[in-house]
């Protein structure tokens, strides 16, 4: 097994990563079971795909489930309400963990349950999807979207341990196995160019499911966002904030598309990252060399690397008016995460929005 440390000082915890650990989760849980009873909130259909597992290998607990429907919808106040009312009626008490069992809507929806009830209980989190695993069960960032925009609700709330079984994935659509994988090379451009090197040469590995290599790759990424969050947890001094790589051009990618199925948040988030690249070489700060091989990899990934193949119009005036809504805006700017090369991440600040809606206007390939 692999144990990544986050180290947050009171707040610490351990991931740990493994095949199977689903299946023998019990041991691992039962020191957050009051009573032996644990509270598991996942939805449906990851329910009905991994919850069986998670019983058997948890046969020395009681669980307790709260099922909401799947899909982003129940990142709401409704569901919230919902799951609030259900963990009140279950007695929960403020000493108590409940567990996130799924992708990222359910960690991130739980996960504001457990900041808020009782002012606060204890959150243990199993991610089930790529993306969650390598992104949103970390780092203890929580919450719902509301009419204003995405995740505009929420509160920074550290889980006690995170689970993570790479099997979970066998089940899932390739699709989102790929979305997920476009933030693990996000976490190797950011600052780990060996990382980028050995995602060349592994990467198909990885998506095809190879133990070694899927395992390795999911303990690097989260080994990578853990430095980070252990050095920026508030997001507060422009360090956690390279997280964002490839995400403000992704948002108004994603925003176009309305947040629909038709592009997935990690695909949104290769393509930005493209685009980031590509922009940073146009202001003479990365080696076109490198943005080539950023665009190279994701296309051998199956990712996007262009907005035609998306089916998303040049359209500069459009794409930054939704950037301009995006929560990273700060006194009518935005800080764009750019980039002096692979692993060479960096906070800009002085990007005009006329500069890149000229440059987006003129991704029409
Ligand atoms: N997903 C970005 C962050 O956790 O900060």
């Amino acid at each position: 097994m692999t144990i990544v440390p986050v180290a947050l000082g009171e707040r610490s915890y351990e991931v740990h990563i493994e095949d199977g650990l689903l299946d023998r989760a019990g041991d691992a849980l039962a020191p957050f079971a009051r009573g032996g009873r644990l509270i598991v909130i996942s939805d449906e259909t990851v329910w009905a795909a991994q919850g069986g597992r998670l019983a058997k290998g948890c046969a020395n607990l009681e669980l307790e489930p709260i099922l909401v429907p799947p899909g982003e919808n129940s990142k709401s106040w409704s569901t919230l309400s919902f799951v609030i009312d259900r963990l009140l009626a279950l007695g929960i008490e403020r000493s108590d963990h409940v567990l996130a069992l799924g992708g990222g809507v359910i960690g991130d929806l739980a996960g504001f349950a457990a900041a808020i009830v009782n002012r606060g209980c204890g959150l243990l989190q199993i991610p089930t999807t790529l993306l969650a695993q390598v992104d949103s069960s970390v780092g203890g960032k929580t919450g719902i979207n509301v009419a204003a925009g995405k995740n505009l609700v929420g509160a920074f709330h550290q889980p006690s341990l995170v689970l993570i079984d790479p099997l979970c994935l066998d089940t899932l659509d390739p699709r989102q196995t790929r979305a997920g994988y476009a933030e693990i090379v996000k976490y190797a451009l950011i600052e780990d160019p060996p990382l980028f090197g050995w995602l060349e040469a592994r990467g198909q590995a990885v998506l095809g499911g190879d133990s070694e290599a899927r395992n390795t790759a999911i303990a690097a990424a989260v080994a990578g966002k853990a430095r980070i969050v252990a050095e920026d947890e508030r997001e507060t001094s422009g360090r956690r904030a390279l997280l964002n790589l490839g995400h403000t051009f992704g948002h108004a990618l994603e925003a176009e598309t309305g947040f629909s199925d038709r592009l997935f948040h990690g695909e949104a988030v290769a393509l930005g990252m493209v685009l980031a690249f590509d922009f940073s070489v146009e202001r003479g700060l990365c080696p076109a060399a490198d943005a080539d091989r950023v665009r190279a990899h994701l296309k051998a990934s199956d990712l996007p690397v262009s907005l035609d193949q998306v089916g998303i119009a040049a359209n500069g005036k459009r794409l930054t008016e939704h950037m301009m809504h995006d929560k990273k805006k700060k006194g009518g700017r935005i800080a764009f995460i750019l980039t002096r090369g692979i692993g060479r991440a960096y906070v800009d600040k002085s990007v005009e929005m006329a500069e890149v809606e000229e440059f987006l206007d003129r991704q029409k390939k």
